[in-house]
């Protein structure tokens, strides 16, 4: 495989960069009415408009040129038909198949696995009515109103992000929780507010075997056989798993009737549409739940039919590249105009972060360009009134995303316009800027004297030219939603496959794991040599005792 980096794409993208250093975003827009249509994609819902990056035509079709150079529609077809093009834990990467509504069959080492796919469905499907119905109640006969949901990563972020971004499609009297860090107080202040008659707990874990999720889950049961009376049996009617991991749930004590299972080609970042996507359904419907996977579909057919130049995905990883590896945009803000999409920017940064956030191509060398970007964002508006000032005058070029639904489910005097209003004009002044000159010269119209003028001048000037894209749908539906998920899985799977890594698996989380494994008994036992570990850590291992055995 030759390095990315060594393709005449990417050297040419490098010479443009070159060449056009110093050129304005605006002055691109300058004689070419095309513009907008150019850098614009329409899929499933969604609109995207790339037209406010430093992006001439020139660097585009090269981008295009670079896809196909590396790629692109080779790895797509890879995907799709079960290849293990996760190589470093030889899986197959399919969660594709678990939003398939085109009735195709799939196949991971030639079996088919799209019945056992529906089957599953089919059982969290009768599950929900059943809780719906009421017809499984808890141990003295209530219907279980409120679910907890136990995870962490994947496990958690997906079906959190989903559960708040839907909250106008909740069904009446229904209560969620996500239960994800091991900090006690997390666990607690949902325990707190928990009837156990009527609660359902969750335990979502594709391993079963993580440290947070097992503990919490441990604590949940405790409290909860607490509350039972020590009724053993009442466990199999308020605990359920979601897992791949069959025996170390039934070791656990959650029977197999009460796992929903899932397969090692789910990513954990990529487990929402599987069985992992629960506590979304019996939050809002079952059929809610197929719409938003219905989405992601949609979304899925447009990137797997579309030709490159057509592509949303591609089109939005293009962009990312040549923000990332031509104009030095070490950070990516994603900035949803939406309170409900305020868990999305934390769920991206596990899409993005834990896929992309490699420093070693597939054949084992290090990558001699830059991959991930530091993913970051909160909602509009309420960005602008903290961070947004690093981005508009800040020594770094910070990467953007605006994100916003035409319509809103809140009917509330002019919220929405005035939130749309902002969503507009930021990107419009991060292109824009002004110059020091109109700076002077409002200051001037102001009657601010001369001395004053030159004081202030360079503070107020804003420089421009930041990249934004803007990503509008009409409203935010379980359908668009699930296609904006799948619009960022498969950018982030384009942009791997550009920069040659693995984006399927995750070997630099595990050290940390192994290193908090080795200290625990250190903290929890006296008389345990502090040798083994470096002064830093011994020391405030010590000042940690000190206190807590005060
Ligand atoms: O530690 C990282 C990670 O492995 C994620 O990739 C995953 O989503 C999360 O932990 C949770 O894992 P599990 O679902 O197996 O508990």
């Amino acid at each position: 495989m030759t390095p990315i980096n060594q393709t005449e794409p990417w050297q040419a993208l490098d010479t443009l960069a070159r060449e056009h250093r110093g050129q304005s975003i605006a002055s691109l827009f300058e004689g070419d009415a095309e513009r907008v249509a150019l850098f614009s994609r329409e899929a499933a819902g969604l609109y995207l408009d790339g037209s406010k990056n430093r992006i001439s035509r020139a660097v585009l079709d090269q981008l295009f040129a670079l896809a196909e150079r590396a790629g692109v529609p080779d790895a797509i077809k890879a995907m799709v038909n079960g290849n293990k093009i996760n190589v470093t834990e030889d899986r197959a990467v399919l969660h594709v198949a678990l939003r398939d509504f085109a009735h195709r069959t799939y196949h991971v080492d030639g079996e088919a696995v799209s019945p056992a796919i529906n089957a599953v469905r089919a059982r969290m499907s009768a599950f929900c009515d059943a809780i719906h119905r009421g017809t499984h109640t808890g141990f003295t006969g209530k219907p279980l109103t409120t679910v907890v949901n136990i995870g962490i990563g994947g496990s958690d972020l997906g079906p959190l992000m989903v559960t708040e971004a839907l909250r106008p499609y909740g069904l009446t009297g229904r209560q969620s929780h996500f239960v994800s860090n091991v900090d006690g107080q997390h666990l607690a202040d949902v325990l707190a507010t928990l009837d156990p008659e009527t609660t359902l707990f969750i335990v979502a874990s594709k391993t079963f075997t993580t440290q947070e999720t097992m503990t919490n889950a441990r604590s949940a049961r405790g409290w909860f056989l607490e509350k039972a009376g020590g009724d053993e049996a009442a466990i199999a009617r308020h605990f359920v798993a979601l897992s791949t991991n069959e025996r170390a749930v039934t070791d656990f004590g959650i029977v197999a009737e009460n796992m929903f299972g899932f397969w090692d080609w789910v990513g954990g970042r990529y487990s929402l549409w599987s069985a992992i996507g629960l506590s979304i359904a019996l939050q809002m419907g079952f059929d809610r739940f197929e719409a938003l996977l219905k989405g992601a579909h949609a979304m899925d057919e447009h990137f797997r039919r579309a030709p490159l130049q057509e592509n949303m995905p591609v089109l939005l990883a293009l962009i990312g590249v040549w923000n990332r590896n031509f104009e030095g945009c070490a950070t990516h803000a994603v900035l949803p105009y939406d309170q409900h999409l305020h868990r999305f920017p934390a769920y991206l940064q596990q899409a993005d972060m834990e896929s992309n956030g490699k420093a070693v191509t597939l054949a084992g060398a290090p990558t001699a360009w830059a991959t991930g970007p530091v993913v970051f964002g909160e909602p509009g508006t309420n960005g602008q009134h903290a961070f947004y000032q690093l981005i508009h005058q800040g020594t770094d070029v910070i990467a953007c995303d605006f994100i916003a639904a035409a319509k809103s489910h809140a009917a509330l005097g002019d919220h929405h316009e005035k939130l749309l209003a902002n969503f507009l004009a930021q990107p419009k002044a991060l292109m824009l800027g002004k110059d020091e000159a109109s700076v002077r010269d409002d200051l001037a119209e102001q009657g601010v004297p001369e001395n004053e003028i030159d004081r202030l001048a360079r503070h107020r000037t804003f420089p421009g030219n930041r990249p934004t894209n803007a990503i509008l749908m009409d409203m935010l539906t379980p359908e668009t939603l699930g296609a904006l998920i799948a619009l960022y899985e498969h950018k982030i799977f384009c942009q791997g496959v550009i920069w040659q890594v693995n984006s399927f698996d995750q070997w630099g989380v595990e050290l940390g794991k192994v290193l908090a494994s080795e200290i625990l008994p250190a903290l929890k036992e006296e008389d345990v040599p502090l040798t083994n570990h470096d002064p830093s850590t011994a020391a405030l291992i010590q000042r940690i005792k000190s206190v807590r055995h005060d």
